[in-house]
């Protein structure tokens, strides 16, 4: 028995790994981004509450470059681009309050975008059942 590697099977892994990677950037995994979405929503509020608009600005950005990412979607009823759509704004205006330190705008801004995540998941939800 041959304890050889055989080249062509390196060669045929690769390939694999390399079509699996390319694939996975082009259609970007929605579950993972929207845990990130968990993440940095929950880092907002204790900013929000805090008053720590450098914290603020920053997750807000990171927001709105994921809602850039998360607008591929299994879904494209005009309700599900809507949804996405007044996410992004809050995301974006949430970040212009806080660099403007504007504790009501941002507080408002803050508010607008939860209920935009809440709302399309309600859309989602109820789009799977056929409703
Ligand atoms: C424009 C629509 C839309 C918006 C806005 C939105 N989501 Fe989602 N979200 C989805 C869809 C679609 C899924 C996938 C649902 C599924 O496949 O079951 C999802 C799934 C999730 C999941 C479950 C991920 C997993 O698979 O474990 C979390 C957590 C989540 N979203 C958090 C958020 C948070 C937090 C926000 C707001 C900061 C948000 N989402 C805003 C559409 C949206």
């Amino acid at each position: 028995m041959t304890q050889r590697i055989r080249p062509a099977w390196v060669g045929a892994v690769l390939l694999v790994l390399a079509a699996t990677t390319i694939g996975s950037a082009q259609r970007p995994n929605l579950g993972e981004l929207m845990r990130e979405k968990l993440m940095h929503a929950e880092t907002l509020v204790g900013a929000v509450v805090l008053g720590n608009h450098g914290q603020v600005a920053q997750s807000a950005a990171e927001l709105v470059r994921l809602s850039e990412a998360t607008t591929w979607s299994p879904l494209q009823t005009p309700q599900y681009l809507n949804h996405a759509s007044q996410f992004r704004v809050a995301a974006e205006s949430l970040e212009d309050e806080a660099r403007a330190r504007d504790i009501d705008g941002v507080s408002l801004a803050y508010m607008e975008m939860t209920l935009s995540c809440v709302q399309c998941h309600k859309h989602v939800r109820g789009a799977r059942l056929g409703n």
